[in-house]
């Protein structure tokens, strides 16, 4: 088979998605078609991973009662969090909207099987914390393909793992990696949240190599 040329038009909107893509905490709500969201998973799955372990699992987490109970883990692990801060980095902290819980139309709870039969081991003997990177890369290949579908993703990390996924009843051998909101985002930037409201802003020394 012969595989398709990239063209420089095609470079430049994949540059274009890159730069758009963004870590969504505003949602609408009204819902993403199944259809996008299967194709999504679909395009996640095409990431790669340490001996073909594909290691990642994507957990739809839609009863009421479930996403409450993640809503209150949230709610008491940000309160924790800032704590953490004092003066006005503490308040600039309350004013930081760290999770689209409320308003986002679909939940998903990404796992990683750290110890999957798949792969047959190939590849992480001496790192066995690359099945981690593997679900990593998928949710990051997931996020872009949603970015290219119009739809959002917010990944929230405010969480305790341990009661994550007690909520969800997942066996301890799942590690808990990332709970994403997904939906229709309600404004487009192509600048990250946190640098719009002051928080943090991309440093140019990450653009420069390290030689030696
Ligand atoms: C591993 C990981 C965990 C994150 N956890 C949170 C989170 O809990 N809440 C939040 O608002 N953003 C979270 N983010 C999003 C980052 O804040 C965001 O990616 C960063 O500010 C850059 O913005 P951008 O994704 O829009 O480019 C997380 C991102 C990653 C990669």
């Amino acid at each position: 088979m012969t595989a398709p040329l990239f063209s420089p038009a095609f470079r430049a909107s994949l540059d274009q998605l890159f730069t758009w893509r963004r870590d969504v905490r505003h949602f609408r709500t009204d819902p993403v078609p199944e259809a996008v969201l299967s194709r999504l998973l679909e395009t996640a799955c095409l990431a790669p991973s340490v001996g073909l372990s594909e290691p990642w699992r994507f957990v739809r987490v839609d009863a009421p009662a479930r996403r409450a109970e993640i809503r209150e883990n949230f709610a008491r692990c940000n309160a924790e969090a800032l704590t953490g801060h004092s003066g006005d980095d503490a308040q600039r902290y309350a004013t930081l909207k760290l999770a689209g819980l409320d308003d986002a139309p679909h939940h998903i709870a990404v796992f990683c099987d750290t110890n999957p039969a798949q792969g047959r081991g190939l590849g992480r003997g001496t790192m066995p914390e690359t099945t981690v990177w593997s679900a990593v890369m998928a949710i990051h290949t997931f996020w872009l393909a949603a970015t290219a579908e119009g739809v959002g993703l917010g990944w929230v990390s405010i969480l305790n793992p341990e009661d994550a996924s007690r909520t969800l009843c997942i066996t301890p051998d799942w590690q808990f990696l990332a709970y994403l909101c997904v939906g229709y985002p309600a404004e487009q930037a192509d600048t990250p949240e946190l640098e719009r409201r002051g928080w943090e802003q991309r440093n140019p020394a990450r653009r420069q190599w390290i030689n030696r």
